[in-house]
Formats: structure tokens, sequence, C-alpha cells
């Protein structure tokens, strides 16, 4: 799939069918993290991969807006360093490599920041000095989502020439 189309096509998934995902996609998808560029080149990002199924079920019970996870053949925590202003910048590059990379594979999937900060640290054994950025969820989407569409706001809504407000001669 080439780079724009994988962009357009992808949706984030929250319902995965009970496929697992091999282990080769599971090192591409940690490979495409290892190569997103970070600030100050600082690769301060760590992943934890969850697998296992009562790991899983802890992360979900953990979350506030991430319940779905469940259902994922596996997970990764995101952790970034917040000593660097720019931690969450980095945090989007490699979450956007990840899911790009993943769909590119035909797997499908989802983000939530939403957690129970002291019951994650507790169960998985983060460290206090890194900050608990995002969990994703991946797996086969249990639903063909082919023809699709997003919900995005026009490029003349959102970009603008030469000065701020300007969308005249803006190509759709
Ligand atoms: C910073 C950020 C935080 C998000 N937090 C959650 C979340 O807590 N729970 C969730 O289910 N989805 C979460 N999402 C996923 C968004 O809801 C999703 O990207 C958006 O709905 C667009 O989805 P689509 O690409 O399928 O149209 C988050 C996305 C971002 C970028």
């Amino acid at each position: 799939m080439n780079t724009v189309d994988c962009i357009a096509t992808k949706l984030d998934i929250r319902e995965f069918s009970t496929d697992k995902v091999p282990e080769n996609v599971i090192s591409t998808i940690l490979n495409s993290a290892r190569f997103s560029g970070s600030g100050l080149n600082t690769q301060h990002w760590r992943f934890i991969v969850i697998k296992e199924r009562n790991n899983i079920k802890k992360l979900s019970e953990d979350s506030t807006s991430g319940q779905w996870v469940v259902g994922a053949n596996f997970a990764i925590i995101l952790l970034t360093d917040p000593k660097y202003g720019f931690h969450l910048l980095d945090a989007g590059r490699v979450i956007q490599n990840m899911q790009l990379s993943a769909w590119d594979n035909g797997v499908g999937s989802g983000i939530y920041t939403g957690i129970n900060d002291s019951k994650m640290r507790n169960d998985f054994k983060i460290p206090l000095n890194l900050s608990i950025s995002a969990v994703l969820g991946f797996g086969y989407p249990k639903k063909s989502i082919t023809g699709k569409r997003k919900n995005r706001k026009p490029v003349n809504e959102l970009a603008f020439n030469e000065v701020y407000g300007n969308s005249e001669n803006i190509t759709q």
C-alpha cells in the first residue's frame, strides 16, 4: 500500500477478531516505532508488549476510556520521558507510525489515553520517571472496514494560503 492510501484508509479499530497476529508483524510494528524520529534523537520512548490474556484483561480494568482493549490480540503500553518538553509530540509520531505499519499489514488498532495511573504502574511495574502516554490495542478487524469514509473536515477549512484565514486557491 502506498503511504497516502495507508493514511487515508486507516481507521481506529476497537472490535477485533480472535485471529492471532503473527510475531513477524509485531516485530515490524516495533521496528516502525524504533525508526521514528524524536526530539534531539533522544529515543526516550519505551514499549511494553502485552500478549497474555490475563494482562490484557488487567489493562482493560485499569482503563477509563479504552475498555475495548480486552478484545485486542495484543497491546502496547507507550511510555515517554516527561523531562523532555516535546515528549508528547514524540509520542504522537511513534503512535502514528505503529498504527500505519499495522494497517499496512491488515492489522487494525486503536489508542486510548484514559487510564488509572497508579493501578497501571503497579500492575506493569512502570517506573515513576516515565509517563504513560497511551495504550494501543491491535488485532485483525472483526468487521470489514473497506469503503467506510472518514469523518474529516475539508482541506479549505483547515489550511490557508500565506496568511491565517485565507482559504482562496486552496486545492481540495
Ligand atoms: C490524543 C488522542 C487520544 C485518544 N484517546 C482515546 C481514548 O481514550 N479512547 C478511545 O477509544 N479512542 C481514543 N482516541 C482515538 C480517537 O478517538 C480516534 O483517533 C478518532 O476518533 C478518529 O478515529 P478514525 O480515524 O477511526 O476516524 C484518541 C486519539 C488521540 C489522537
